[in-house]
């Protein structure tokens, strides 16, 4: 009995000293694994800026807190059970966040820090993609890749001014816009008359009620949309058949500064694309960078506004094609015109994807350039000509 009773005595204090020296065994590879753990953590964290240091101590704190309870664990064997289940939750929180930094690799694990953040931004960023393409509803792909030709229709003489077709209305019809400030359109037939024309005898001569400012006015759907002279940014929609102001409004920020440093006298420049109406202008807040509008031709209200990442400094002129600002650069003594800056509406493109398109060589400078979507052709006015390039595009892959 008595040996019965001490071998259990014995089996028992036996148990408990195997099971301690199990528990004391866990609970050194519990600690070197943390141990290990927080090291890469630490490691890791170094690469990190100042706002993750916060971070840093706290579980350093931590680590030195469980380390000494692990160290104690033999002193209060009561709590044990307790302590130990405690001390899991705790530890796999930390494991949890620490995994959560070791999955950034090396300088992203900085990154990794504001994921939710990029999530979050991504979403609103889908979500204003969204709400763009319900205001840019048309289907529209192309991308320019080329500036195909180049023909003189003809030259004037004139310095400045601006020419177009009206790329919303099925006729042939050009319209003369001669000098940077005036009143006067000369309306010909066709793209023949008006080269034919030698003493620019317009079908049809229509006199404004207030002079244009710059050459950045477009015709559109039978309007003719302008930047009024003598204002800081008023834009005028006249209906030209009727002969009369049919609306107006103000662009916000624009007015402060020429749109393109090569020719100054243009304050505000609209576009026509497949989208319809927008205005480009420069802010001297933003570094002179461009700014583009999308404009409702039918009510005259801005729809969206985008800051561009291209600048107007040794700009010429620029043109919208398919929700895509295409910015030509010269240099002030009027070299090459060319390409080199790129703006997506919708990808924000940046410049470095997009070559470098060079205009066919000619000496001088342009006065304006706008696309006809319906032609896709760009119009444009250089040292006395009216000139049309043609262009190359491809579809977006
Ligand atoms: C977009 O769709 C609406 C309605 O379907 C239409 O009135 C509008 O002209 C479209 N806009 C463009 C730019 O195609
Ligand atoms: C254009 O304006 C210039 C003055 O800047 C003038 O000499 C020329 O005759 C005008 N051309 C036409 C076609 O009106
Ligand atoms: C423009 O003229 C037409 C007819 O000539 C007239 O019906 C219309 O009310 C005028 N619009 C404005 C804004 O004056």
């Amino acid at each position: 009995m008595a040996n019965l009773q001490l071998r259990f005595l014995l089996v028992s204090l036996f148990t408990s000293i195997v099971g301690e020296a199990q528990y004391v065994m866990q609970d050194a590879a519990l600690m070197h694994y943390i141990d290990r753990r927080f090291q890469s953590l630490e490691n890791r964290l170094e690469k990190c800026n100042q706002d993750i240091m916060d971070y840093v101590e706290e579980f350093r704190d931590f680590s030195k807190r469980i380390i000494s309870r692990l160290e104690g664990l033999n002193v209060y064997k009561t709590e044990f059970k307790n302590e130990v289940e405690h001390l899991l939750t705790r530890v796999e929180r930390a494991q949890r966040d620490i995994d959560y930094f070791a999955s950034g690799r090396d300088s992203d694990a900085c990154v990794e820090v504001d994921e939710d953040l990029v999530e979050q931004q991504q979403i609103e960023e889908a979500e204003e993609r969204r709400k763009i393409k319900l205001v840019l509803n048309a289907s529209c792909d192309n991308m320019l890749t080329g500036i195909k030709s180049l023909k003189i229709v003809k030259k004037t003489g004139d310095a400045h001014g601006s020419w177009m077709k009206d790329p919303g209305k099925n006729h042939p019809k050009i319209y003369f816009l001669n000098r940077s400030k005036n009143n006067v359109i000369l309306e010909f037939a066709n793209i023949r008359a008006f080269m034919e024309s030698s003493n620019m005898l317009a079908t049809r001569r229509v006199i404004l009620p207030t002079h244009w400012q710059g050459t950045g006015h477009v015709i559109y759907k039978g309007f003719l949309f302008y930047h009024r002279y003598g204002s800081l940014n008023e834009i005028i929609k006249y209906n030209i058949h009727k002969r009369n102001i049919t609306d107006r409004m103000l662009l916000p920020g624009a007015g402060q500064m020429p749109a393109y440093e090569l020719f100054p006298t243009t304050k505000i420049d609209l576009a026509i694309d497949e989208q319809g109406l927008w205005a480009i202008h420069a802010e001297p807040d933003i570094g002179g960078n461009l700014v583009i509008t999308k404009i409702n031709h039918h009510t005259m209200a801005v729809e969206y506004t985008w800051d561009t990442s291209c600048n107007s400094k040794n700009a010429e002129a620029a043109f919208m094609v398919c929700k895509t600002l295409y910015v030509v650069y010269n240099t002030p003594n009027g070299g090459t015109s060319r390409i080199e800056c790129v703006y997506n509406v919708l990808d924000a493109l940046n410049t470095y994807e997009v070559p470098v398109l060079h205009f066919p060589k000619r000496y001088g400078s342009h006065s304006m350039m706008h696309y006809n979507p319906r032609e896709k052709e760009v119009f444009a006015w250089g040292d006395g000509s009216q000139i049309i390039y043609k262009l190359e595009t491809n579809q977006k892959v």
